[in-house]
């Protein structure tokens, strides 16, 4: 019987995948066969989501049908009832998907739950701030839509790219903590509309996709690069992690990092100087405190800029993530149904014996 634990799983091997690849080392980020830095320079949202969905086992999608799909949820968005603004973003996100109806069929599952989600957000948001919700517009690419449903009329060109790039960026990552939720829940053979909900439960968390919100209000609390270095240390004195710093398999800056601090500079943003020197200091600071383990900038630190920039409230920061990580979960589940076994670790009981 094993009786040694991983609690973390590093490591572990739970799925063979063709949607993305991790090289924690170089820190490298291969989605469905073209580099990160590649894919998001020159391929819209839905390029990238018919990427991946063909990387799981499926046709892709014409973008047609994605527009469709939004059309389609809108439907849905007077039956979300008046006390979805009440809810927390990602709560509104997973309770909303909730009233899809999972048809069985995968492809079409995705293609409806990658529609749904920015039209279910922007509506949760416009209800938050006191507006009315704004319909689709199904010919409109996706990025350019989502931002038009969020701020009530036609977006900057400039802000709608910055937005595409960071869509692409973010689609897939390989075994995230909510990409293994889904995929454990799709290895019941549990439909893909379940799954992905798993998924966006999975990412709220603040190791995970909540930490960009917190990030700006760092960026809001230190205000000047001057002081920066004083309140870092003073984060870490009272026993709190610096948001958007670190990672779990990256051991170099995460490549996804650069790709946005790339993608904002058109918008000259006039926190992205501030970000830079707080993220050197940052730098700095840790690798004084832990010598041994490299914690550089991850992929929320520049997130928190371009979602900024772009115009979208911090709240919306990581719902925004699930509108483009949806696509990479539903890739994964459609692979798991392909591919996988029944995902069922074990555990070493610790307590008494009768
Ligand atoms: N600020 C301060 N210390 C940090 C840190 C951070 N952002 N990230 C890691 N550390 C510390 C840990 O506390 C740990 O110290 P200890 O050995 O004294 O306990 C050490 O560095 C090694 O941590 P590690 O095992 O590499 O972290 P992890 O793999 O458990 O966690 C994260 C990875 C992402 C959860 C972690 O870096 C973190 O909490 N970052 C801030 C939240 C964030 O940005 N999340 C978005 C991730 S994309």
């Amino acid at each position: 019987m094993a009786n040694t634990t991983n609690p973390g799983l590093e490591g572990v091997m739970v799925a063979d995948t063709r949607i993305s690849d991790v090289d924690g080392e170089r820190g490298r980020l291969v989605i469905a066969g073209a580099d990160v830095e590649q894919l998001a320079a020159v391929t819209p949202f839905e390029g990238a989501v018919g990427r991946v969905l063909a990387a799981g086992g499926v046709d892709p999608p014409a973008p047609a049908a994605i527009g469709a799909a939004r059309g389609a949820a809108w439907e849905l968005v007077p039956r979300l009832g008046d006390a979805l603004h009440l809810l927390d973003g990602m709560d509104a996100l997973r309770t909303a998907l909730g009233h899809l109806r999972a048809s069985g069929n995968d492809a079409a599952d995705a293609v409806a739950a990658i529609g749904a989600a920015p039209v279910f957000v922007a509506a949760w948001s416009r209800r938050r701030a006191g507006h009315a919700p704004v319909a689709p517009d199904p010919a409109l690419g996706h990025a350019a839509d989502y931002l038009r449903m969020t701020i009530g009329r036609t977006p900057d060109d400039g802000c709608v790219r910055a937005l595409d790039a960071y869509m692409v960026t973010v689609i897939d990552h390989a075994m995230s903590a909510s990409t293994f939720t889904a995929r454990v829940i799709a290895s019941t053979q549990s439909d893909l509309i379940s799954s992905v909900i798993g998924g966006v439960c999975a990412l709220k968390g603040p190791l995970h996709g909540g930490a960009p919100g917190p990030v700006l209000d760092m960026f809001d609390a230190i205000g000047a690069p001057g002081n920066a270095e004083a309140w870092l240390l003073g984060e870490l004195a009272a026993g709190r992690r610096i948001m958007g710093m670190g990672h779990r398999v990256y051991r170099v800056r995460d490549p996804r990092a650069a790709v946005l601090e790339e993608a904002v500079r058109p918008l000259h943003s006039p926190r992205l100087e501030l970000a830079r020197a707080v993220e050197n200091a940052a730098a700095k600071i840790l690798h004084e405190r832990k010598p041994d383990r490299s914690l550089a900038a991850n992929v929320e630190f520049y997130t928190a800029v371009l979602l900024d920039a772009v115009g979208l409230p911090r709240e919306q920061f990581a719902p925004t993530f699930a509108v483009s990580r949806i696509a990479g979960w539903s890739a994964h589940v459609i692979e798991q149904h392909r591919t996988g076994r029944l995902i069922r670790p074990a555990s070493a009981y610790v307590g008494p014996m009768p």
